[in-house]
């Protein structure tokens, strides 16, 4: 099944847990939470008090998408305030086969992002540990960038690859994903689909149901 995760990053956070609850009930499985540290991507966004309050409202997975330098310091805060899913950046990592080991210690799936211009040659060795890969379709840091056509080469290669291992890990894209995108990614081969600005621009409800419809 395809999977659609929002990212709050687009939310209006002045009412952060309604809209977040109206795009679940609308059918969106997973929840997509951006935290930026103004080092690893230009902005800061939030942290974990925001996880931490979210969390009671829902069962939904929690997928924390950390573009933060170094986020072995951070892995077990993130996994105690309600992470599911964890994705470091490869690019952020000096060890990262420790932060992915880390990431399992806390009984938490682990997922790896890279930026567009990161060779996917960086996951050879992890890659059977892994949950899911995130190919980022925009360079990290803000919403509402467009989608870097190039990127969907890259899951169509990772899709291949993963076949030729035999290996059940997701694709993810992140980035510029919207109604007009969202197909490519998904013949390219995508299982997790997340959209901010597309999801929590307008009418949410609709949003979701007209992204959900492109990719079931
Ligand atoms: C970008 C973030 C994304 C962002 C996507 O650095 O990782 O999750 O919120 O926003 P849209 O879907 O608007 O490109
Ligand atoms: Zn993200």
């Amino acid at each position: 099944m395809k999977i659609l995760s929002p990212s709050i990053l687009s939310a209006d956070f002045r009412h952060l847990g309604e809209d977040v609850k109206t795009a679940l009930n609308a059918g969106a499985q997973w929840v997509h939470i951006d935290v930026m540290d103004g080092m690893f991507v230009p902005q800061i966004s939030f942290g974990n008090p925001v996880i931490k309050a979210l969390r009671p409202d829902t069962d939904a997975v929690f997928d924390v998408h950390l573009m933060i330098e170094e986020p072995g310091r951070y892995i077990e805060s993130f996994a105690r305030d309600g992470a599911d899913v964890i994705t470091v950046h490869a690019e952020a990592c000096r060890h990262l086969d420790r932060v992915i080991q880390q990431i399992k210690a806390c009984g938490k799936k682990p997922a790896v992002a890279i930026n567009p211009a990161t060779p996917l040659s960086v996951l050879n060795y992890v890659l059977d540990d892994l949950y899911m890969v995130l190919i980022m379709t925009v360079n990290p840091g803000f919403g509402g960038q467009s989608y870097i056509p190039y990127c969907s080469e890259k899951v169509r290669e990772l899709k291949e690859i993963l076949k030729s291992r035999n290996l059940k890990t997701l694709i993810q894209v992140d980035g510029g994903v919207n109604l007009s995108t969202i197909e490519e990614a998904r013949d390219a081969g995508v299982d997790v689909f997340v959209a901010g600005s597309a999801v929590f621009g307008g009418d949410i409800e609709a949003n979701v149901k007209a992204l959900l419809a492109k990719i079931n």
